[in-house]
């Protein structure tokens, strides 16, 4: 029998809900478990784990999307499982093979079919994949043993009743250090940004804008997103830097400009002093897609691209374009897509 769930999708936010099964598989003895899906949500691991000390853990989120046909798809879960190994390889953890990782998302999604949302409310079920150096080891070293969990819970809508621009601030924090974990997806980085982030929203700001921290002159994150800008001449800008997380929300908005909308793309540097390039910007990730940027507030003045209140036109293209492959109603280009049967 389908079971079914007491939930107002429409109400949903980013709340932690449990669902009925996790799947974890354990790390020892230098090889994974065959893994199994569990139905209790906690963890039992040694106070002497890597994990609590020395952050050595790191994690992914993507999403599981209900199309209109009632059949459920995720996306690049693939480049999921390439940017979580690039975070093992960063904290000497074992890598999940990139099957096992794929596999394990899908029995989640199944198992947990009815917590995805239907389609039309534009809420989706977010996965949240990680891994975590457990056992005795108190000393500062890899961990003897690791576990790799993956959870789901249903999410909303980034931005219900439509998108709106928001405004971002730049303070004198850094998020990563040169040649540090910027780049891969690591607890550290996000204890990191947890005060700027109150800082920024205290000021009246949705997050900080986040600089290249060796010379603090070119754009780096936004918050825990990627920059992208539309130039006068219609392309799209985004940063280039060894301590930027890769979006792949980014790069297939990337694809989607140059291969769906014909525009010229460049990965490149981004002064902070030369906004007046861009006629709009935005912030991208699995978690809104797109937030397009009202303006940007640097040593005291605003910068606004296209308008504080108004989508520009460019910006809204791109969203709906990557949001429609998302939800099934446009072909996606070969590999995005892996349909849960
Ligand atoms: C720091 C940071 N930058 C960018 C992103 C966007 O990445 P993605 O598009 O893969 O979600 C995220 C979210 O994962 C992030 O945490």
């Amino acid at each position: 029998m389908k079971k079914s769930v007491n939930i107002n999708w429409s109400e949903l936010g980013f709340n932690y809900i449990k669902t009925d099964y996790r799947y974890i598989s354990t790390w020892k003895d230098g090889m994974w478990d065959e893994g199994k899906l569990v139905e209790d949500n906690k963890l039992a691991i040694s106070e002497a784990s890597t994990a609590l000390h020395y952050g050595q853990q790191c994690f992914e989120g993507l999403k599981a999307y209900r199309k209109k046909d009632g059949t459920i798809q995720l996306f690049r879960p693939d480049q999921n499982a390439k940017r979580m190994n690039e975070s093992a390889r960063r904290l000497l953890m074992p890598e999940v093979p990139k099957d096992k990782f794929i596999d394990a998302c899908i029995k989640v999604v199944k198992e947990n079919e009815h917590y995805v949302p239907p389609y039309g409310t534009g809420a989706t079920l977010y996965l949240r994949p990680m891994l975590i150096g457990v056992g005795d080891t108190i000393g500062v070293k890899p961990a003897l043993e690791y576990i790799f969990c993956v959870f789901c819970i249903p999410v909303g809508p980034y931005f219900k009743g439509g998108m709106s621009p928001v405004n971002f601030t730049i303070l004198d924090y850094d998020r990563a250090a040169p040649w540090g974990t910027g780049a891969v997806k690591v607890g550290g980085n996000y204890a990191a940004s947890l005060y700027p982030h109150e800082l920024a929203v205290k000021k009246g700001f949705a997050d900080c804008i986040y600089l290249d921290p060796m010379t603090h002159s070119k754009i780096e994150e936004v918050g825990a997103a990627n920059f992208f800008g539309i130039t006068y001449d219609n392309k799209f800008v985004t940063p280039k830097s060894p301590s930027i997380l890769p979006s792949i929300t980014k790069y297939s908005l990337l694809h989607i400009a140059k291969e769906y909308l014909g525009m010229e793309v460049e990965e490149r540097d981004v002064f902070v002093d030369k906004l007046n390039e861009f006629k709009e910007a935005g912030a991208c990730g699995t978690a809104a897609v797109i937030t397009p940027i009202g303006g940007i507030e640097y040593k005291g003045n605003l910068h606004v691209f296209h308008s504080e209140t108004e989508v520009g036109p460019v910006t809204k293209k791109l969203y709906d374009t990557l949001y429609e492959i998302q939800f099934g109603n446009i072909d996606a280009p070969k590999g995005w897509i892996v349909e849960i049967q």
